[in-house]
């Protein structure tokens, strides 16, 4: 019996070590609060590893028209923000025949309105918005997809 108090004893005073911890807002909030209280945006956190990641390899076929070709290739570190694109820096028109990447293609450069801007237009700038990197994920759910038979 006298563990079982102590034990609950043990389980009170963790929950109150807990309850100091409850959020300080601190800066103008304008009166509302916010659900992730004090803590920081993880910006300084390293994404986790990819698991099943495929080392640079052959790039996967593409399986439907107008689909973003996946990366072959690991793009750890790779930058991209408003001054710097590190993807740009292989595939852009001007680097990718040094660089022996493919170029992005024509479709990087049309707006929303259709029309073709002289540089990649902003809604293709954040490369990994449509491009992802291979893996070897097995579906989460069953389907009946079928890859084009014009594409094999
Ligand atoms: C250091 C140069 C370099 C950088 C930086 C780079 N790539 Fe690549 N990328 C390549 C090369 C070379 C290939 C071709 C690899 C192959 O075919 O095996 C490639 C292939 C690709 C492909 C496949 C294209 C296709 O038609 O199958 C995509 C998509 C791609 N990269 C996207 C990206 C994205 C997005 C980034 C930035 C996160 C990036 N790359 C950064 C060099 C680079
Ligand atoms: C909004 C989605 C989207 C974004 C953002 C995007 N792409 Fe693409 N990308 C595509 C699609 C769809 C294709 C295949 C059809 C086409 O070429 O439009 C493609 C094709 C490619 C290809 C192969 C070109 C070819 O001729 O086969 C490369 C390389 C590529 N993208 C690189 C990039 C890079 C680098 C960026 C960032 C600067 C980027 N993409 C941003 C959707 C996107």
């Amino acid at each position: 019996m006298k563990k079982l108090i102590g034990a609950m004893l043990a389980c009170l005073l963790a929950g109150g070590v807990m309850a100091v911890d409850t959020p300080v807002v601190t800066g103008d909030t304008g009166g509302l609060s916010s659900e992730r209280g004090a803590v920081a945006l993880g910006n300084d956190e390293a994404a986790a590893p990819l698991k099943n990641y495929r080392k640079d390899g052959d790039p996967l076929a593409r399986e439907y028209v107008h689909q973003p070709p996946l990366i072959p290739h690991d793009v750890r570190n790779y930058e991209i923000d408003s001054k710097v694109n590190k993807c740009l820096a292989c595939h852009s028109f001007k680097n990718a025949t040094v660089m022996k990447a493919p170029r992005v293609s024509p479709s990087h450069f049309e707006t929303r309105d259709g029309m073709t801007l002289g540089d990649v237009s902003p809604r293709r700038y954040f490369c990994l918005q449509c491009h992802v990197p291979q893996t070897d994920a097995k579906p989460l759910v069953d389907n009946t997809f079928k890859p084009l038979e014009s594409l094999k």
